[in-house]
């Protein structure tokens, strides 16, 4: 059975000190709740800390050993450490960025450091500890950069990353000054999942505009490997909540009248750990409005506010402290009779039996983060209402649950009237309106379990795996498909292989000059041509000067412009019937695209103009492009032109003149034995539609085509010429 080795900050379970002896409690907060309902399908190792500064070396060996009996495995840090990363880096860093806390976000290069120290201090104990089939799934902010750590000394090993907060736009991202350092660490990871879709679409954005990598469909090309992106919403033990009876101790009983008033008041509850980023302070606030634009249920409702502690080495989370009990005493002090407290305030962390009695209780849950990556306390109310039926959720839309429970009273938390009048519209819901919302939540939530969350997020990670060791349709290196064509390679005597340019032997560049080929290009060209029973063809876009004085020392043939020229037996022809008067027509209106869209160019070729947008932002070149189209369309209509969008550039040109065209003056040449062409290019499809029957066609990048094979990147095309060059 392979091993599922996860690995988080914090271990399920805290060590605690009681009468100076060590014990053992759950930890609080969703990844290690969320992920400790994990059944044992897979043989799973737990790596963490776990919650206690351990000064002593003589006491490790015993805590190891009792960890051990339950797959867990310590990582200890030091005060210093637990200072600096945990305090410092992880949350007064990176928890209030990513939160949109900028405010409280501390920049010190000492955290920093602390930051790739631990990171690295974890990757010792994980890289001793991996075996070749081992599952490894890294968990949350506290370690973006173990995947990169990791996939450095176990290149091949399956590796999954899971964010539990939210990622911020690329706008507040790139405020960090370890941006970059933190998405390299992410991309070591073969997959990299979020809760939401914005959270997604924030890290590409990241990704794309810091790291230059594009996306294709949540599909990135980064080192020669395929990494994938994508959305898993987190969620419950739903069972564990709707039926609490059959997974409490035998001493324990599940209770709701125990926290329920006995005056018929309705119980408004609210449960998180103490943090800035649950709006605690905002929702005694909107209680405290509410009550004063309600008189009528003074005295009718109770909110029960449950708090759990949280990080309280740091300022800001001392700071909440004192304005939470603040608020309570006044808010206490104003409203409060002989016989009715508002709030029901407490600071401390209950048992899951006295939780489940609570949601029972509850008539509302008043769950209001000004942000919150999921929040898990919303699913479990509304899992625990199985039996009743009964019961409304006050919802904030920043937390990532809303995606979800959408049949929630969906709030924005900064809008005090909006809760004030969500709380009145909960209060006066009418019971069978209640249980309609209610059951429509309860239905997705027993669809989408944490098992089947953790289920989903392996599955496709060991997917991605098997696609990139296999790669059968990429042409991977252990592939029948690359034998095959290795073969046919070599049992054949006249072959005809090919190539565009740009994008296939050489990567792109902002600056389309500075893409000569370097040496080991050339070398391995000039080694593909020497070979006599080899004929090499470049296809490209490009200008047949440019052509002329990078390839003209291989002595190969050539197309430039797409076709419009062709170099055959060292000279250079311009295909029949083409014009160019329609240019001083058209170029005005490229003048204009470039005036409106700063940092795209045009280029200006024989027989066509071409409008590149390779320099600034690919969106803002997408919807240039879509606005002048049918301008573009309608003024070439008449004139037997045509309008190409490539990679990047749209191009205009005489119809009739593609890629495929030009390829045809060779695939006629001769009969062939061997036929192979490579290119990236929308262009290239053209080449590819004119392929004859048992030849190869290979696109680069996972974009759509019509070729039978795919390679991932330039690098990739390199190694398959170096592979060929060995064949005689
Ligand atoms: N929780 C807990 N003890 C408590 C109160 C809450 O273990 O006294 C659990 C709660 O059941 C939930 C988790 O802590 O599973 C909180 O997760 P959530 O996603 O709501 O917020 P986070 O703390 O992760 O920000
Ligand atoms: C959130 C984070 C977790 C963290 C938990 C509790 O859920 O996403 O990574 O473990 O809060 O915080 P703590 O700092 O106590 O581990």
């Amino acid at each position: 059975m392979p091993r599922l080795i996860i690995i988080s900050n914090r271990l399920p379970i805290t060590i605690g000190m009681k009468d100076g002896e060590l014990f053992y409690h759950p930890s609080a907060g969703g990844l290690a709740t969320g992920l400790n309902s994990l059944d044992d399908s897979l043989d799973n190792v737990w790596v963490g800390w776990p919650g206690k500064i351990i000064d002593e070396e003589w006491e490790k060996p015993a805590i190891k050993q009792d960890l051990k009996k339950k797959n867990l495995i310590p990582v200890f840090l030091t005060a210093k450490e637990k200072e600096l990363f945990y305090e410092g880096f992880s949350n007064k860093v990176i928890w209030p960025h990513f939160h949109y806390f900028t405010q409280y976000t501390t920049y010190r290069d000492e955290y920093w450091e602390a930051y790739v120290n631990v990171n690295a201090k974890f990757a010792e104990v994980v890289n001793k500890l991996i075996r070749p089939d081992d599952i490894v799934w890294v968990h949350d902010y506290q370690l973006m950069l173990l995947p990169a750590m990791i996939r450095e000394v176990h290149p091949e090993i399956s590796c999954g990353f899971f964010l539990h907060i939210p990622f911020p736009s690329y706008e507040v991202f790139r405020i960090l000054p370890w941006r970059r350092e933190i998405l390299e660490g992410l991309l070591g990871a073969d997959l990299i999942g979020f809760h939401t879709f914005g959270y997604m679409r924030h890290f590409l954005s990241a990704v794309y505009r810091i790291a230059g990598h594009e996306h294709n469909f949540g599909m990135l090309t980064v080192n020669n490997r395929m990494i994938e992106v994508d959305v898993f919403p987190m969620s419950i033990d739903y069972d564990k909540y709707a039926f609490p009876e059959n997974h409490i101790k035998e001493d324990e009983v599940i209770d709701p009248k125990k926290f329920k008033s006995t005056r018929n008041r309705k119980l408004i509850l609210s449960i998180d750990r103490l943090d800035y980023t649950k709006g605690i302070p905002a929702r005694i606030k909107s209680y405290g409005k509410f009550l004063e634009q309600h008189p009528e249920y003074r005295g009718k409702v109770t909110l029960a506010m449950i708090v759990v502690p949280s990080r309280s080495n740091v300022d800001q989370y001392q700071e909440l402290k004192n304005e939470v009990d603040t608020l309570v005493g006044r808010l206490d002090g104003y409203f409060g009779t002989f016989d009715w407290k508002p709030i029901k305030y407490f600071y401390r962390s209950y048992s899951f039996a006295d939780l489940a009695s609570l949601y029972r209780a509850a008539d509302i849950a008043m769950i209001t983060p000004l942000r919150d990556g999921m929040n898990l306390v919303a699913k479990e109310f509304i899992a625990s209402k199985e039996k009743s039926g009964e019961g409304v959720l006050i919802l904030s839309e920043m937390a990532g649950a809303s995606d979800e429970l959408t049949e929630a009273l969906i709030v924005n938390p900064h809008d005090t009237n909006d809760v004030v009048n969500a709380l009145l519209t909960a209060l006066e819901m009418e019971p069978s309106e209640q249980s309609k919302r209610l059951r429509s939540m309860q239905k997705k939530l027993k669809l989408h379990t944490v098992k089947q969350w953790a289920e989903t997020f392996i599955n496709e990670q060991l997917a991605m795996v098997e696609n990139n060791n296999k790669n059968a349709r990429n042409l991977g290196k252990d592939s029948s498909e690359r034998s095959q064509l290795l073969q046919a390679y070599q049992s054949a005597e006249k072959r005809l292989i090919i190539l565009d340019y740009d994008g296939t032997l050489m990567n792109f560049h902002a600056d389309p000059q500075a893409v000569e080929p370097d040496e080991a290009l050339m070398n391995m060209l000039e080694k593909l041509c020497q070979n006599e029973k080899n004929t090499l063809v470049v296809i490209s876009g490009r200008d047949r000067n440019t052509l002329d004085k990078w390839l003209s020392p291989l002595g190969i043939e050539m197309a430039a412009e797409h076709g419009v020229w062709s170099k055959r037996n060292n000279k250079w022809k311009a295909s029949s019937n083409l014009f160019k008067s329609w240019k001083n027509e058209l170029r005005p209106v490229l003048e204009n695209l470039v005036e409106r869209t700063p940092g795209s160019f045009i280029e200006e070729k024989d027989y066509s103009l071409a409008w590149h947008y390779r320099k600034i932002d690919k969106d803002l070149g997408e919807k240039r492009i879509r606005e002048y189209r049918d301008v573009l369309k309608y003024l070439t209509g008449n004139l037997d032109l045509q309008v190409l969008e490539g990679n990047k550039v749209v191009e205009i040109k005489n119809s009739g003149v593609n890629k495929g065209k030009a390829a045809i003056q060779w695939l006629r040449k001769k009969e062939w034995d061997f036929v192979m062409a490579i290119g990236d290019d929308h262009t290239d499809e053209d080449i590819f539609k004119v392929m004859p029957e048992g030849s190869y066609s290979i696109k680069v990048g996972l974009a759509q085509t019509i070729a039978q094979y795919q390679l991932l990147s330039v690098e990739h095309v390199r190694e398959l010429i170096t592979e060929i060059n060995e064949i005689p």
